[in-house]
């Protein structure tokens, strides 16, 4: 083909486009702008980048990714830019970011079947979870948390025998001479043989020293793996394309994944048929196994489950303790709080962990400086609109396209001066109680959202804060010495939940 030919295509494909953008502005463009001037849509604040499709904040991101300081950079990104909405275009992608507690509230409540869960989780968790509550939306989704729901009826929440069986082995195996023990292990184990034992009837028990725990294990390394299948700290513009090029060892890990989930159905069944007798307790896997004729869909509630469950109380008990052990101030007061509603000797109850006003409040505190699922993004499956973070005062609306995403930082909202004083970035549990902090009580609303909120809002909530108060207590009671063998400060481990990647290292000693 010679130079003319070459020249004469080129024109007609510009051509083409040209008449495909001016087409698309005179239908999709012309309806938008009028569906914005309708609703009174003003552009929110945009981020401007240096290099084209916003690279520049890609190598921003994953160098702070190195850093192990994304949470810090994202509180940062909000005060520097001096807004709670931005407008980005990120790698091809149109996203806005926000901290405003209005939008989130819309997103995930009020204009709930506006918005979805978003094409990436479902495809990405879905690799390795299946379908289940976590990785569907309509009927399917409906049906999985239909099905959940009573388990977390308060019947079954406030069952403190189950709670205290897991407890006991815990505190058994730890060295009570003064010696440095790294807790954070040894709780997400706790909270995967809790977590199993509720909902399926059939614990994990990786605490039983008597049984071989050898898939327990290998469980959770392929779970961390396929959360994180890079090396953080050789994180580059590589990684990326990698993440896109098959992955012999991701699928050897999403198959122990199913090899794990598979084994507890089978025992399952096993045991239904020497027993068939059944317990008195809603038991979410019995209940599967009853309505659900497809196997692999059991399994893949049962590893949306563990996703839920497993990661998420740990990281909060284990960020609770490591602040106890450095904070005897906040450790005497609840030490006395203990004293005075339950005894030092005696088994909570679920009536008395719920009155324990300074309990509740240190976890508060410690879910809002360290959000165990610190940002979650949406997607608009319509023209669609944010109430606030148009115009330079963010009060107008703003117009958000079919297809754009939102990310909301729970991380950046819990830290705003604005909402929880000059000393937000302070651990005080006092600020929760009121008349102790503050000229006024704090109500910080859809502010404070560590559950998230809406339709999909945490089903476990009161589960995960009964189990954790329960082992708060539990060792406070044991231990009356709790000190910190940790000099670090607190350093995210990010995938889908954040906890402190130093663990939870202390000394304990039972009394003389
Ligand atoms: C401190 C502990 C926990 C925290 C901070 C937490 C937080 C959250 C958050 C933020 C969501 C919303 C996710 C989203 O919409 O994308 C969620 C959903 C969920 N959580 Fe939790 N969670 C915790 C413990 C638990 C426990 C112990 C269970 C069950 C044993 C559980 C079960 C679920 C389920 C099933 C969903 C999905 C709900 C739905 O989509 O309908 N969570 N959790």
């Amino acid at each position: 083909m010679g130079f003319f030919s070459f020249a004469r295509l080129g024109v007609a494909l510009l051509t083409l486009l040209a008449a495909r953008r001016v087409y698309w502005e005179l239908t999709v463009g012309s309806q938008r702008r009028a569906f914005s001037t309708q609703h009174g849509c003003v552009p929110a604040h945009k981020k401007k980048t240096r290099l084209p499709f916003g690279l520049d904040m890609l190598l921003k991101d994953q160098k702070k990714f190195r850093e192990y300081r994304v949470l810090e950079y994202i509180i940062e990104f909000f005060r520097d830019e001096n807004a709670h909405t931005i407008d980005l275009r990120y790698v091809g992608q149109h996203i806005f970011v926000t901290d405003d507690p209005e939008n989130i509230k819309t997103v995930l409540a009020t204009d709930f079947g506006r918005w979805s869960i978003g094409v990436a989780r479902i495809k990405w968790m879905g690799s390795f979870l299946g379908t289940g509550i976590f990785t569907s939306e309509g009927p399917v989704w409906k049906h999985s948390r239909e099905t959940l729901r009573p388990c977390f009826e308060r019947s079954q929440v406030s069952d403190i025998s189950l709670l205290d069986k897991h407890t006991t082995r815990l505190i058994d195996s730890l060295s009570k001479d003064g010696s440095t023990v790294d807790l954070q292990p040894l709780i997400q184990d706790l909270t995967m043989d809790i977590t199993s034992d509720f909902l399926f009837g059939i614990s994990t028990d990786s605490l039983d020293k008597s049984k071989d725990d050898k898939h327990t294990k290998e469980f959770i390394k392929a779970f961390e793996y396929i959360m994180v299948p890079f090396d953080v700290e050789n994180l580059g513009l590589w990684t990326v394309v990698e993440q896109l090029l098959p992955n012999r060892k991701l699928k050897k890990c999403t198959k122990i994944l199913q090899d794990f989930a598979d084994r507890i159905i089978d025992e399952e069944i096993a045991a239904r048929k020497s027993s068939p007798s059944k317990p008195s307790r809603y038991v979410f896997l019995h209940e599967l196994l009853d309505t659900v004729p497809d196997r692999i869909r059991i399994r893949s509630e049962l590893l949306n489950i563990f996703l839920a469950g497993r990661d998420t109380t740990s990281a909060l008990l284990s960020n609770v303790l490591w602040t106890l052990s450095r904070s005897p101030t906040i450790q005497s007061r609840l030490r006395r709080e203990i004293t005075s509603h339950i005894g030092d000797a005696v088994l909570p109850t679920f009536t008395q962990l719920k009155d324990m006003r300074y309990l509740k409040a240190i976890m508060n505190e410690s879910q809002r400086l360290y959000p165990v699922v610190p940002s979650n993004t949406r997607e608009a499956l319509v023209d669609t609109t944010l109430p606030r973070g148009g115009g330079p005062d963010e009060q107008s609306p703003v117009f958000v396209p079919k297809g754009a995403s939102i990310t909301y930082h729970i991380v950046a909202m819990h830290r705003r001066v604005d909402v929880y004083g000059e000393d937000a970035d302070v651990f005080e549990p006092a600020r929760w109680m009121d008349g102790e902090h503050g000229s006024s009580p704090l109500r910080p609303g859809w502010g404070y959202l560590p559950f998230s909120g809406g339709p999909r809002v945490c089903i476990g909530q009161q589960f995960a804060l009964t189990e954790a108060m329960f082992v708060v207590v539990r060792m406070l009671q044991t231990f009356p010495v709790l000190e910190s063998r940790d000099s670090e400060p607190w350093t995210e481990k990010i995938n889908i939940t954040a906890s402190n990647r130093n663990g939870c290292k202390v000394s304990l000693r039972m009394a003389e």
